[in-house]
């Protein structure tokens, strides 16, 4: 197939292009390098060859955009391109409905312009909001009421290919709604490194390589066994392979929804002990208090990807995830397998 990976020179669209390249597909990627890395872009051209391609501009170009669709006469689109920083959207909601409706309009515009019917689009457990005990673990029809406008964002892009694929245009779409992803390339060729970077497991992992002094957690006063926020994470990898997997399912005129999770949740406490466990380094940690927008408690029931889809996470254990995460910021002083 071809494929339009949107965000490509970032964290997840990156390893996408790499599984998609290294399933034999070819593979266009179209980022602004707003963010991202143009290391993973490199790396992507040096191993797709004349299978890989980039285009350097802003999914809002939406004529540029139809051209790409139409050139590399593309067959199915997956849409990575977002800011994705709750606390920023919390400050500039503006631009993230900008950057992230908006882009997600000109991207459709764009498809249907080029007669593309199929998408993959990265939606959130932000959707969901600050969940009660009794909806957890989140199962896809639980209440989607986003307590920032990052979530509300993705929860707007959901409603707007529910309603584009049953308006009669030939569209086929599914969201998938990530929860916290980590980890990277087993071959540590690509990996996770958003500038700047305010994700759990790559900051903690960066206070044990003695980047930083200590973790600040925020918050130890949430109503959990240990008074941090509980999340659940799942590894780039599986979260690529449900890609895959939801691609093949996609039937015109619906729109699907899978949440892409463990089904487990670790507290912010329990994170630590992990990368103190697989770097077997002094992990310091420091609190402050809680941040605006942050649920206390988010983890998923992934019945529905697991039955619809038949996907499963190979990478089962927190620490598999985070000892992944480890080896990438130790590359070049650990052997890859
Ligand atoms: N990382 C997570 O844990 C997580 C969890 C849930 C959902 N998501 C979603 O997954 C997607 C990818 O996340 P990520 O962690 O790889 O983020 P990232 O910031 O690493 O990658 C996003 C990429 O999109 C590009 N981009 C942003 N706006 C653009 C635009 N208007 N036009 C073209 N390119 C643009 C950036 O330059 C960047 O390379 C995002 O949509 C994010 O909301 C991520």
């Amino acid at each position: 197939m071809r494929l339009l990976v949107t965000g490509g020179a970032g964290y997840i669209g990156s390893h996408a292009a790499l599984a998609l390249l290294e399933a034999g597909h070819t593979v266009v990627v179209v980022d602004s390098l707003e963010r991202g890395c143009r290391a993973s872009i490199a790396t992507l051209g040096s191993l797709g060859g004349g299978r890989f391609h980039f285009e350097e501009m802003d999914v809002r170009e939406t004529a540029k955009l139809t051209s790409v669709l139409r050139d590399h006469a593309i067959d199915a689109v997956l849409h990575f391109a977002a800011l994705a920083y709750v606390g920023e959207s919390v400050t500039e909601p503006l631009r993230y409905y900008d950057c992230n409706v908006g882009g997600g309009i000109s991207l459709l515009r764009a498809m249907v312009d080029a007669k593309i019917s199929r998408i993959i689009f990265s939606s959130s457990c932000a959707t969901y909001g600050a969940p009660t005990a009794a909806q957890l673990p989140l199962r896809e029809d639980a209440p989607q009421v986003p307590v920032n406008p990052y979530g509300d964002t993705k929860l707007v892009m959901e409603g707007l290919l529910r309603s584009a694929c049953a308006s009669g245009t030939p569209l086929a779409a599914a969201a998938l709604r990530y929860f916290n992803v980590a980890g990277a390339d087993a071959q540590c060729r690509i990996g996770e490194q958003h500038q700047p970077e305010t994700h759990l497991i790559p900051i903690t992992l960066e206070v044990a390589l003695g980047r930083r002094s200590a973790l600040t957690i925020f918050g130890d006063d949430y109503p959990t066994q240990d008074g941090t926020c509980i999340r659940d994470y799942v590894h780039v990898s599986d979260l690529v392979d449900a890609h895959l997997a939801a691609l093949a399912a996609l039937e015109i005129g619906q729109c699907k929804a899978w949440n892409v999770g463990l089904g487990c949740g670790h507290s912010v406490r329990d994170v630590v002990e992990s990368c103190r466990r697989v770097s077997a380094r002094r992990i310091d940690v420091q609190f402050a208090p809680r941040r605006a927008g942050d649920p206390a408690v988010l983890y998923a029931d992934p019945s529905a990807i697991k039955r619809d889809l038949g996907w499963h996470a190979k990478f089962s254990s927190l620490d598999a995830i985070t000892a992944s995460a480890w080896k990438w910021m130790n590359r070049g002083s650990v052997p890859t397998a």
